[in-house]
């Protein structure tokens, strides 16, 4: 990998800028310079040309629902009607009957909870709920692999985290044993290996041993159960699961988050959670938008099996080319390939040969346990799919892949 390509930005001080401490420079050189690959987002993030058009499958809108010309509709009715709305924190808008309640008390009759509060994405759904439901002494039991926003809200509340191994719901148990009841931390579908959660298993240990639960449904809502309701509901655990978060930039295709629990604990985080007080409210048009989408995924089970028949199909073909995709065992696809000189070159290939997928590097993966991830969507064609295997068998053909992590020998 040339390291110019890494370089190009030179020193971060511009010749108009004030002068820089050290300090500042000393962190963005890192970044921008290190030959190390310290940091390696741009490094891997950047410089790729890839052919066109291409099967695209870096996209998390797994139902197609995105530019849905209703989605579309229902926004621009409301900007020239009564313009975007108010931009004010949430904490000074809660009328019973505005547009914002109006679409909680919507999802939360799809997702089979008691109430709903929309906060403005996923990552501020996560962050805000744990600063909100945690203190400084409340064990927190976290899958290793559980989203970043969630960490992040255990260091907003400056919790304890007692992280347990990926979906090991034996050391869960152990854990809780040692360190007492506190808050259990999981995803239902885990967004860079493609994994579903024991769920079940998870929520009979949490309440066995007396802890509150939290299910990050960001990659599950649309997608599984009832009306696309998420996971809880797909496995009637939702009467048994305190918080639920969503993103809404998955099977929503928008921008915005979710939390759910009971009308008290929601009445409690309107006021309580940071983002609903220090950041801006989504807008109402967006919220228009967020309806219209509902709807759709409500309605229109289709796009769910054809996103099923579709990544049944990818994960079949890839496993009978070798590439061991057990884990993946949803629409998310990841193909594991370790270092960087892999990463790299396996991604130009794919580029290279019009297919798109998305690099997952440190800090979202752990060093040396770089992927590639693919994502399946409702409306991607058979000779897509199709030409996407056929690439996958020039590269095990043309690349070197000896000692790559997810082939199968
Ligand atoms: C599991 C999970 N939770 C939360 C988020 C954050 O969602 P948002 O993009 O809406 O902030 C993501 C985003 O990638 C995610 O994968």
């Amino acid at each position: 990998m040339a390291n110019s390509a890494v370089c190009d930005l030179g020193r971060a001080t511009t010749p108009q800028g004030p002068l820089e401490p050290d300090f500042i420079t000393q962190i963005t050189d890192e970044e921008l310079t290190d030959p190390q690959h310290k940091h390696w987002g741009r490094a891997v993030l950047t410089n790729s040309r890839p052919l066109q058009p291409a099967v695209r499958m870096q996209s998390n809108d797994y139902l197609s629902i995105a530019g849905d010309p209703r989605v579309s509709r229902a926004k621009a009715n409301i900007l020239t009607e009564v313009g975007h709305g108010d931009a004010i924190s949430r904490v000074f808008s809660h009328a019973k009957e505005d547009t914002h309640r109006k679409f909680e008390y919507k999802i939360a009759s799809l997702m089979q909870a008691e109430d709903a509060v929309l906060v403005m994405s996923g990552y501020t759904a996560n962050t805000g709920l744990v600063q909100a439901f945690s203190k400084p002494d409340t064990p927190i039991y976290i899958d290793i692999m559980a989203h970043a926003s969630l960490w992040e809200g255990i260091l907003c509340a400056r919790a304890k985290a007692r992280p347990f191994r990926h979906n090991d719901v034996q050391d869960l148990r152990k854990k809780i044993r040692r360190y007492g009841p506190g808050l259990v931390i999981v995803d239902s579908l885990y967004s860079t290996n493609g994994n579903m959660c024991p769920l079940s298993d998870i929520v009979d240990v949490a309440e066995q041993e007396g802890c509150a639960i939290v299910v990050d449904e960001t990659h599950s809502f649309g997608c599984h159960g009832h009306k696309g309701g998420g996971m809880a509901v797909a496995q009637n655990l939702a009467h048994r699961i305190h918080f639920r978060t969503v993103g809404l930039s998955k099977a929503v295709a928008a921008r915005g988050g979710v939390v759910v629990g009971s009308a008290r604990n929601m009445e409690y985080f309107r006021y309580e959670a940071r983002p609903m007080i220090f950041s801006t409210s989504v807008l109402g048009y967006e919220v228009a938008g967020f309806n219209a989408a509902l709807d759709i995924i409500g309605s229109e089970d289709w796009r769910r099996s054809r996103l099923h028949a579709n990544h049944r199909y990818l994960r079949t073909g890839l496993l009978a080319l070798g590439y061991d995709v057990t884990e993946s065992d949803s629409q998310i696809i990841s193909i594991i390939t370790g270092t960087l000189e892999n990463t790299v070159s396996f991604r130009t290939f794919l580029d290279q040969r019009g297919v798109l997928g998305s690099v997952f590097c440190p800090p979202a993966t752990p060093q040396n346990r770089m992927l590639l991830r693919l994502t399946v969507n409702a409306t991607l064609k058979a000779h897509e799919l199709a030409h996407v295997l056929d690439i996958f068998a020039e590269a095990r053909e043309k690349l070197d892949m000896k000692g790559w992590p997810t082939l199968l020998q």
